[in-house]
């Protein structure tokens, strides 16, 4: 059963924000390769056309024409091809890897513990603000080893980076620059000093490469991982039951962030760019056109999910496309769902009352590629 709290609807926009699914069935049904005047762009709803396009990287490529005044942060990992991104990818995937993330479960939890007793004797929090925001935020500080008396200028900065401040990013470059420089003196054991001395057959990471994939880190893994935590209160909020039974069955935790994953994506269009000619569908597409792959409908897709539109918390087989598919299926995976598994495992055992304010309004954030929440007043 669903609980019915309201959702903001100021405007069709703001509702397009946050319900755009009856949208997305109707385009899958009707118009599933669809040319958005306003985006210029072609947008793919369907999950096998999604599929498609993700893993064929020589038809729609990452590398988006950018305008000619922008030279910075145009060699990032998300927005190279392959030679380019091959050798990108293998070097600094030599240091994220899967075990390098799975040792900081102890510290996670333990920032994790810090977020909530900052707020537990207050019986409520904007579950953005006080937890969803700063936990991915003070995690990856750590992983970069920013010390701490830097970390209130790198929280400033990482906010200014979300809101697609330019000053933002050239302080943070600046700063990158600069702690780059002194690791190159002294190399620690965090990743940045990792990063440097990665090589593959004699190739290492230019200076603007590191500067950009540290960049990179902020951009694509904060908003996310604060959308993803958020969204999950958000789906356990409209399926009651489903939020007891986890309650009752916290193993349940992994599965469940599977299905906010799928249900809630937090990124819900990725960007393409046709090299040649192609056919998606029926629809010929030219060469030199954007595409939006559409994440969050294909994840809804009636013909790949059974019941698409219900959260189903312990729902397997669950091959949703929420952190892409292919060459650059999300490099943070892990650390995002280790997160997140430990972020509401914390919250499940220390705040089990924890709801969201019945009078709350809740508004989406005004950006079609980004589904989440704007704040998440909760009690508990
Ligand atoms: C729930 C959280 C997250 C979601 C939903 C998400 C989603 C995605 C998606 C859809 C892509 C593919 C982009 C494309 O194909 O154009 C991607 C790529 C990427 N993500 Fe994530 N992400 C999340 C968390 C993170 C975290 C925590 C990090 C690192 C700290 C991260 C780092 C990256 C990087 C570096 C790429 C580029 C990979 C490449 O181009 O080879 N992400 N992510």
């Amino acid at each position: 059963m669903q609980s019915n709290q309201q959702f903001i609807d100021k405007n069709q926009a703001s509702q397009l924000f946050g319900n755009p699914f009856p949208w997305y069935a109707k385009m899958r049904r009707e118009s599933p390769v669809f040319y958005h005047s306003k985006r210029d762009s072609w947008m793919v709803f369907r999950y096998n056309d999604v599929k498609r396009i993700l893993s064929d990287w020589q038809t729609f490529s990452s590398k988006i024409p950018h305008p000619p005044e922008q030279t910075d942060f145009t060699q990032a990992l998300n927005v190279t091809d392959p030679p380019k991104h091959r050798s990108l990818r293998t070097l600094v995937a030599q240091v994220f890897t899967q075990r390098r993330v799975e040792l900081l479960a102890p510290r996670i939890s333990e920032i994790t513990h810090e977020l909530i007793d900052r707020v537990q004797e207050q019986e409520q929090m904007d579950f953005i603000h006080d937890f969803s925001i700063p936990l991915p935020v003070i995690v990856i500080a750590e992983i970069l080893g920013i010390p701490v008396e830097e970390r209130e200028d790198f929280k400033r900065w990482s906010d200014g980076i979300v809101a697609e401040d330019l000053c933002a990013y050239q302080a943070m470059g600046d700063y990158f620059r600069h702690l780059l420089k002194q690791r190159r003196g002294k190399l620690g054991k965090d990743l940045v000093s990792d990063l440097i001395a990665a090589h593959e057959q004699g190739e290492k990471l230019t200076a603007q490469e590191l500067v950009d994939f540290c960049m990179l880190l902020l951009v694509a893994g904060n908003e996310t991982t604060t959308t993803l935590l958020a969204n999950a209160i958000v789906c356990f909020h409209e399926y009651p039951e489903a939020y007891e039974r986890l309650k009752n069955e916290p193993t349940l935790l992994p599965v469940a962030i599977e299905e906010v994953l799928r249900y809630r994506s937090p990124v819900q269009t990725i960007t393409r760019f046709t090299k040649v000619e192609t056919q998606i569908g029926h629809q010929t597409i030219p060469a030199g056109q954007l595409i939006q792959v559409c994440l969050g409908s294909a994840n809804r897709d009636e013909q790949q999910f059974k019941q698409p539109d219900e959260f189903v918390i312990d729902r397997k087989p669950n091959e949703h496309v929420a952190f892409g598919n292919g060459i650059h299926f999300c490099l943070g995976a892990p650390l995002a769902r280790l997160e997140a598994t430990i972020g509401l495992q914390a919250v499940l055992e220390r705040l089990p009352n924890l709801r969201i304010e019945p009078d709350a309004k809740l508004e989406f954030v005004a950006n079609e590629d980004i589904h989440g929440l704007k704040a998440l007043p909760v009690l508990f």
